[in-house]
């Protein structure tokens, strides 16, 4: 057999027993039990993350500004059979709230008796287009998609502390590789990266036991993200569920940053060390003719 052979034979030999002794350090159960506050949850990868939350037994405490589709969302859990749903009397067990005027005292003083999980995951509308001078829609986005973020958090913190608790955030790829079409969001995202990456070097510092997982995903196939990019960009979207999973375990296992999918890790350390014609190629994902 010539050399090459060989190296591939034992690759693939090397890679068989990886794989049939790998096993998945995410351990559903953990999960039965935890106290959940969601956001986001009435579409998309949140409502993704309700499904898988409420299959492992967690009680989830939902919120969205669409009351009627969250409800949809709630009626969906309970036909499923799903073990737990809620830690609240059944008529308090989802809200509906606008992250850009809310509290989160409204939620901790009145409907949780507790938290071990907060995962943020709402977002205000994208838009999807070149910079057009709209200041006041990326304040109002800043507002949604990061203060309402800080805020909640913030309030969390000392309910999370005392349960060991995690926070989750939703981000994005955008959030480390600025793309064209995003810029208000990708603004909102890398916001989100500086001040809970800051933050979870303080909770180490003094010896707080809340982590903070950052989930960097890339184009998930949401109903709102495909709409968006619709005949703009060529790339593949990923599943929702699979996404939320990748969320979900993250989050339990107390990781750092979560990347879905995996090889979005890649991609963003190529960025770095290839700083030359990084942006050529990206830009040739954009279906764009200039004027
Ligand atoms: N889909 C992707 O390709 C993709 C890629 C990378 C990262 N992500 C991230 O993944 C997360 C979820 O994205 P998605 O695609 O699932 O989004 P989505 O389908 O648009 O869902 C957004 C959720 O946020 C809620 N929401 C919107 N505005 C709100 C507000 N002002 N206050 C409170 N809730 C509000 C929506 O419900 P209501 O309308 O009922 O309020 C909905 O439940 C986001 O953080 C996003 O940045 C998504």
């Amino acid at each position: 057999m010539k050399p090459v052979g060989k190296v591939l034979c034992a690759t693939g030999i090397v890679a068989g027993f990886l794989a049939f002794f790998w096993k998945d350090p995410f351990n559903p159960e953990s999960l039965s039990g935890a106290r959940v506050l969601l956001t986001g949850a009435s579409a998309g990868i949140g409502e993704q993350m309700a499904y898988h939350y409420a299959r492992f037994g967690a009680e989830i405490v939902l919120t969205a500004r669409r009351e009627a589709v969250l409800q949809k969302v709630r009626t969906s859990l309970y036909e499923g059979r799903h073990r737990r749903f809620g830690l609240l009397p059944k008529q308090q067990q989802q809200i509906s709230c606008q992250h850009d005027k809310f509290s989160f005292g409204t939620v901790e003083q009145n409907q949780l008796r507790g938290l071990d999980y907060l995962v943020l995951n709402h977002i205000g509308v994208t838009r999807f287009q070149m910079w057009a001078g709209d200041v006041e829609y990326t304040r109002w986005l800043m507002q949604v998609n990061f203060f309402s973020y800080v805020a909640l958090a913030t309030a969390a913190l000392p309910t999370l502390e005392k349960n060991k608790g995690s926070l989750v955030v939703v981000s994005s790829l955008i959030g480390k590789i600025p793309t064209p079409f995003t810029t208000s969001y990708s603004a909102t995202k890398f916001a989100l990266d500086g001040f809970f990456s800051s933050l979870r070097h303080e909770l180490i510092m003094q010896k707080r036991n809340v982590s903070i997982t950052l989930c960097i995903l890339g184009l998930i196939d949401t109903d709102a993200a495909l709409e968006n990019i619709r005949g703009k960009v060529h790339l593949t979207a990923s599943p929702a569920p699979e996404a939320a999973l990748a969320i979900i375990s993250g989050g339990a296992m107390r990781m750092q940053e979560v990347f879905y999918p995996w090889w979005l890790q890649y991609t963003c350390c190529l960025w770095v060390l290839f700083p030359y014609n990084r942006d050529q190629v990206l830009q040739s994902y954009y279906n764009y003719s200039s004027p």
